[in-house]
């Protein structure tokens, strides 16, 4: 089968590609179609350190194929959104509703691929761009039939990471005022999280002027090439400012526009071991620093929720797919995310 396979040096898409069938607990899923978030780029230019070689992709839907023993909550046939969280289930930490800090679900990439009997490691527990993956079955969430899957697949990573960072983490208010620096994948979300919120002036930054228009589109009410401008708009500072590139000279940017009692929080992931600064007498104004992983979502909850509300015309999806690209043309789609000319760019099988 066809997937994208990232060798350490290269990103190379391959046909010779073989997953193995569903164990216990595990779904089989064909996928129809997969975003290409900026976290994939990451892997590739070393920013996230990934064992090699790994099959990318971690925001994908399709159709369940088989399920392994002990599988009751989908079916073959069945079409499903898959999150990145392989978590337990079990644990203190799935048990009070945080499965993106369940231990068991970070850090221990399986390896369900092989090829030429050389066995791939699976990214974010997903590895979206194959035509089959393997997944937990918490992975895979049930969604309906009539939701297009190059919609549907923008959810597992994008819609749960940037609307939960509003509504899980931030927990923004009515008529707080949010700027959101960044608005590519991640940051379209979070305006449209902070519009379902009700949040009253919502500032979205980013230095390519070409995004104006969607960052509207999703709910911006004001959009600045520069965070520098903010305080002509919010003069006291922001109730939220989300960090949602991934620069440390922009999480310190974020933090220095924040209102008494108001909180960044930090979705953009910089390379490993960066260090960010703050002037800490600016803190004792009762401000917070957030990190947020994923959203703090609850996928089987969260997915469901942002289908019905997809449904309803209260959650924009489609909007988000600026361009489908056959998984051949995986170069053409990394080009065109690295060069901002694309909301998000949908691979499909
Ligand atoms: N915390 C999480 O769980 C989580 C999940 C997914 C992605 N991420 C991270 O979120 C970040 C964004 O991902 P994405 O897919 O939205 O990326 P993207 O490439 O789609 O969007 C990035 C946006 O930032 C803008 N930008 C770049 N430099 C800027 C600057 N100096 N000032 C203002 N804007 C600037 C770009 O024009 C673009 O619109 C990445 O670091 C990614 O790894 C984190
Ligand atoms: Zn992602
Ligand atoms: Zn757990």
């Amino acid at each position: 089968m066809r997937g994208v396979v990232f060798d350490g040096r290269r990103t190379e898409v391959v046909d010779d590609l073989q997953v193995r069938d569903p164990g216990p607990g595990e779904v089989l899923v064909a996928i129809a179609a997969a975003g290409l978030c900026h976290s994939d780029l990451s892997v590739v230019d070393g920013t996230i350190p990934f064992p090699v070689p790994v099959v990318l992709g971690h925001e994908g839907a399709g159709v369940v194929e088989t399920v392994g023993p002990g599988v009751g909550h989908v079916r073959p046939g069945d079409h499903v959104a898959l999150s990145t969280l392989a978590n337990c289930g079990t644990c203190a930490q799935c048990d009070r509703g945080r499965p993106t800090m369940c231990r068991k679900a970070i850090g221990r990439p399986g390896r369900p691929f092989s090829r030429g009997g050389e066995p791939l490691f699976q990214f974010a527990s997903n590895s979206a761009f194959a035509e089959r993956t393997v997944v937990r079955a918490v992975q895979a969430v049930r969604i309906p039939d009539d939701l297009p899957f190059t919609s549907a697949a923008l959810i597992g990573c994008g819609v749960l990471t940037g609307v939960g960072a509003v509504l899980n983490r931030a927990r923004v208010d009515r008529g707080d005022s949010v700027v959101v620096i960044g608005a590519g994948g991640i940051g379209l979300n979070v305006l449209q999280g902070a519009r379902l919120a009700g949040a009253l002036t919502v500032v979205a930054v980013d230095s390519n002027p070409a995004k104006e228009a969607v960052a509207r589109r999703f709910g911006a009410t004001h959009f600045l090439a520069s965070a520098e401008d903010v305080r002509g708009i919010l003069p006291d500072g922001a109730d939220h400012a989300f960090e949602c590139v991934g620069r440390t000279e922009l999480i310190r940017q974020a933090i220095d526009l924040l209102d008494r009692h108001g909180q960044a929080v930090l979705l953009g992931v910089p390379g490993a071991g960066a260090e960010a600064s703050f002037t800490v007498s600016s803190m004792y104004l009762d401000k917070a620093i957030l990190g947020c992983r994923y959203g703090s979502s609850r996928p089987q909850r969260d997915i469901a929720l942002y289908a019905d509300l997809y449904r309803e015309g209260r959650l924009l999806l489609d909007e988000l797919v600026t361009e489908t690209y056959p998984v051949e043309d995986f170069a053409k789609a990394a080009d065109d995310a690295h060069h901002g000319r694309v909301a998000r760019g949908v691979l499909v099988f």
